[in-house]
């Protein structure tokens, strides 16, 4: 083993569900008998009808197909909710923190399924049937979790948008998916500030018109209800009872659609089914926190994400977990909080993301030393790669030496953790996610798809499926294909580069597509061009990713205008609110930079490559520009590029 490495903590090794002999077993059988290794594991669910059949997948280009366990029937918040009442009624099942320090709420899983029941009994009050898909842009309130598991119970498909989206993305999102209904709030509350949900979807639905909107009370502020189609959720939760039979759904039904950035065109309707979903976000759950019995478990990551999705709501309710759901910021009423609420709850649990712990860091340690933080056992990163530097401190600072960190690779599409240590199992590497999660084969291959071996470096592929993969995008199969599995034919494609070391471990090192991870956030560059040239002053733009301290990558904006308009600082303040108004406040420019003209082929084509090395301030070495329509360009970006070191 290389330098910097951690070795497993013997009192980690001795309490954990899978040490390192374990893994190497259980690895070993989930590849060369995947149908043994996940029949067996499968049922860790309760089914209404066992499966008979387990894995039928093919990655063959010309006939892509995804199942498992595809004969079964069962119901996920039967999974999450009901089966947990005889053992753990009375146990917390979600303890809810509020971004005010003196609000919290704890459900007992009973709490759980009367509330679950009485959300599912309101959408079938306003017509929500099986199939129909709900959206849902709600705040971190427990209500979420309530309504993400009431779709599930009635077998209606949730499709939760971001509280930070704005009119115009939900109005997109919506209509993709012809959804019908929407649960919202009166307004989101973040670091002390209101955010206007309802009135964000009465914006919303004027392009793209629903029949009900159910609202939930969380401010009280005013705001306007259209007779006929908004009702409030506890005016109609007063008139149902709170019993609702499970719907049976077959594993391979719809559990949630979650849009998802790409490189070209609109987010995609990421599908994610029943069966094979919840196996693998409750194993991995189980697994890669090593959740025991009794341990409180804390995710701070938003339910308009994935990670909210698997690791809020479905693997640790799936598991009869505590689980821990955050309405505020890191940052609020000061930079403590994370630490405080730790202390408040005894989380023993911590999965957070890198962009948080960077600006945490940069805050002074005091406010992590002055808490206790005894209860902590293990932490964890998701959402982006870790440097060195941010890993140290969550280890020495926040962790104290004593915690190992699961450095977490996923995608919306994977539905679950693939590649990432296991606590009793993995000696650690600062910066690196590891091995693979049992049943995922990873590979690394060249331009060319060859596979490369040992220690090397090249696009990140999965050359077989796992329970949790997404299964198609919705309304789009062709889509599915062409984006995942035409880059190299037969494989699943990452997006992700990739360096393996001597000793097998992944290192991720960021997209190589167009795609760009701002905070953790994950956006489309071509999403924000578009924004910015429906700008009436805009006549072209090139968005591209640049190192950000905090954030991981921020947007770089290389902006050409009409002809006749002036490059000010005003219109730079202009575009940014724009963009804010089209997409939202995560898709900010950052750096904007007026440019007469943008590198381009002969035949018309941008040269991103070029932008990307201008605005990490390392221009030195751009490579062949002789083959621009007009190489002067280049010189005038560099000239007045925005981000001088
Ligand atoms: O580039 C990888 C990065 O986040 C991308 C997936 O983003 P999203 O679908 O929004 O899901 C985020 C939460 C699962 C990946 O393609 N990424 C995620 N986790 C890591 C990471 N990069 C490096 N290390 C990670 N642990």
């Amino acid at each position: 083993m290389s330098a910097n490495v951690f070795p497993v903590p013997a009192d980690v090794a001795a309490r954990a569900h899978i040490d390192e002999q374990k893994y190497t077993e259980m690895y070993r059988r989930s590849v060369e008998d995947p149908d043994g290794f996940w029949g067996e594991h499968g049922k860790r669910l309760d089914w209404i009808k066992p499966y008979s059949r387990v894995k039928n997948t093919s990655y063959d280009f010309h006939n892509v197909s995804i199942k498992w366990f595809e004969d079964g029937t069962l119901n996920v918040s039967a999974n999450c909710v009901d089966r947990h009442l005889e053992t753990r009624g009375d146990q917390p099942a979600i303890i809810w923190e509020a971004d005010d320090p003196n609000e919290h709420k704890v459900i007992t899983y009973k709490e759980l399924h009367h509330e679950v029941n009485k959300f599912a009994n309101v959408l079938h009050g306003q017509g929500v049937k099986k199939g129909d898909r709900v959206t849902i842009y709600l705040p971190m309130i427990p209500e979420a979790a309530y309504a993400m598991l009431a779709c599930a119970r009635i077998g209606a498909i949730h499709s939760i948008v971001f509280g930070g989206f704005s009119p115009d993305s939900l109005a997109q999102r919506i209509d993709s998916c012809k959804s019908n209904c929407i649960i919202t709030a009166d307004e989101g509350l973040r670091g002390g500030r209101k955010v206007p949900l309802k009135a964000n979807v009465d914006k919303a639905v004027e392009k793209a018109p629903v029949d009900c909107v159910i609202v939930v009370k969380r401010t009280g502020s005013e705001i306007t209800m259209k007779d006929g189609r908004d009702v409030w959720y506890h005016d109609e939760a007063d008139r149902v009872s709170d019993h609702c039979a499970p719907v049976e759904m077959n594993a391979e039904d719809p559990l949630f659609i979650l849009y998802t950035s790409g490189s070209t065109g609109q987010p995609k309707g990421v599908v994610h089914t029943t069966g094979g979903y919840l196996v693998y976000a409750s194993m991995t759950h189980k697994y890669v926190f090593d959740y025991h019995d009794g341990d409180v478990y804390w995710c701070t990551a938003d339910v308009g994400w994935v990670t909210g999705h698997s690791y809020i709501v479905y693997g640790p309710l799936a598991n009869g977990a505590t689980t821990l759901m955050f309405e505020g910021v890191p940052t609020y009423p000061g930079p403590g909080r994370f630490w405080e609420v730790c202390d408040k709850h005894n989380v023993n649990i911590f999965y957070t993301a890198p962009t948080a712990i960077r600006a945490l860091m940069g805050a002074g340690d005091e406010h992590v030393t002055k808490t206790s933080r005894k209860s902590l056992r293990l932490l964890g990163s998701v959402g982006e790669p870790i440097n060195p530097e941010a890993w140290t401190w969550y280890h020495n600072v926040v962790g104290e030496g004593r915690c190992p960190i699961v450095d977490t690779w996923w995608q919306t599409e994977t539905g679950g953790i693939l590649i990432t240590p296991l606590p009793g199992a993995t000696p650690l590497k600062p910066g690196s996610a590891t091995r693979p999660f049992f049943g995922v084969q990873p590979a690394i291959v060249d331009a060319e798809g060859n596979f490369l071996d040992g220690a090397t470096e090249g696009n990140l592929v999965i050359t077989d499926s796992w329970p949790g993969q997404m299964r198609t995008v919705y309304g789009d199969h062709e889509r599915f294909v062409q984006t995942y599995f035409a880059t190299y034919k037969g494989l699943y494609f990452t997006g992700d580069g990739c360096r393996r070391d001597g000793d097998g471990y992944y290192w991720i090192t960021g997209r190589v597509d167009d795609v760009i991870n701002v905070s953790g956030h994950r956006m489309g560059t071509a999403e924000v061009e578009s924004a910015l040239v429906a700008h009436p002053k805009v006549s072209e733009a090139a968005v591209v990713g640049y190192p950000h301290d905090i954030k991981g990558q921020g947007i770089y904006a290389y902006v050409t205008l009409m002809e006749g308009e002036e490059p000010t600082d005003s219109l730079k303040k202009e575009l940014v609110t724009h963009v804010r108004s089209e997409i939202g406040p995560i898709a900010s420019p950052d750096l904007i930079q007026f440019a007469p003209g943008l590198p381009k082929t002969r035949s018309g084509k941008i040269m991103r490559r070029i932008l990307r090395k201008i605005a990490e301030d390392s221009f030195d070495s751009l490579g062949d520009t002789s083959t621009l329509a007009d190489p002067a360009v280049v010189d005038d970006l560099i000239d007045n590029r925005q981000n001088r070191a």
